[in-house]
């Protein structure tokens, strides 16, 4: 096998190299290149439009990158590789079970409106992983009770405050037992007041040792709980490193210009 075939290292959980899609002609990403070790929290900043949502939601298929790779763990995302080297797109099976290792939390928090809020819960592992009901039910009231909204089990997300639904959901996300969390812009909808509610939550699961990648546009929190932030812009991961250093006394320009947009 060629080395640039090799397996990424063993520590990195996710490695995204020379990321690219097109939407038609319109170039989205134009060669992202990170990776996220195991444990490590990774935040993701940057003017809208740049492909923040489009990169993280080829991470889990809801888009298929068409250039590059991205491997969470040992799995290259989305594809085989064929003899000859060709990237051969996985079958929708193959996809679905990719995309069971990790768990997403959307702006727009995504609950069925229908359901209560321990049946959101339960839902994918009672039909997708086989659990029993009793079994997804106790797993739901512990998540439930991490997030702080045990006693909202039974009701309809139509009830709750957005920080409350955005905790359902972040709940229901880890009820598949994710190896790695991606979460994009998970208080943008939320009122102020809600928002910090969801950031603890968060917070929390960062220092349980959770794999994620959060993008996100509140400054202060990405500087406190991540290991490492990134700017992207345009398209492609202009810079990052440790928050002390990405923030420090010499901000580059671009970030510089970037921060002024939103402060
Ligand atoms: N499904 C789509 N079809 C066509 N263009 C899209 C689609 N999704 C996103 N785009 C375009 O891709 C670019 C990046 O979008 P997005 O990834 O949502 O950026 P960000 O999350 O950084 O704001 C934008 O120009 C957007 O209009
Ligand atoms: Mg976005």
């Amino acid at each position: 096998m060629a080395t640039e075939n090799a397996m990424p290292a063993p520590t990195a959980l996710v490695r995204a190299q020379n990321v690219q899609k097109w939407f038609g002609s319109h170039q989205v990403l134009k060669g992202v290149d990170l990776s996220v070790e195991r444990g490590q929290v990774m935040s993701i900043i940057g003017p809208s439009g740049s492909g923040k949502s489009t990169f993280l939601r080829c991470i889990n298929q809801l888009e298929t990158y068409q250039a590059g790779r991205i491997y969470v763990g040992d799995a290259l995302i989305g594809f085989e590789e064929a003899r000859d080297g060709k990237l051969v797109a996985l079958s929708n099976r193959r996809i679905v079970a990719q995309r069971r290792r990790i768990g997403m939390v959307f702006q727009q928090f995504n609950l069925f409106w229908h359901m209560t809020v321990l049946e959101n819960i339960i839902e994918a592992p009672v039909l997708v992983l086989g659990q029993p009901r009793h079994q997804a039910e106790r797993k739901a009231m512990e998540l439930l009770e991490r997030v702080g909204l045990a006693e909202k089990a039974n009701a309809f997300p139509s009830k709750l405050s957005g920080g409350q639904q955005q905790r359902a959901a972040i709940a229901r996300a880890l009820a598949m037992n994710p190896e790695l969390m991606l979460f994009d812009e998970p208080t943008s909808a939320l009122d102020p007041e809600t928002t910090g509610e969801v950031l603890s939550v968060i917070a929390e699961l960062a220092s349980s040792g959770m794999t994620m990648i959060i993008v996100t546009h509140e400054m202060s929190f990405a500087r406190q709980v991540s290991d490492r932030v990134m700017l992207m812009e345009n398209g492609m991961v202009d810079y990052g490193g440790p928050p002390e250093q990405f923030f420090g006394a010499q901000p580059s320009p671009r970030l510089k210009a970037f921060l002024s947009t939103i402060h």
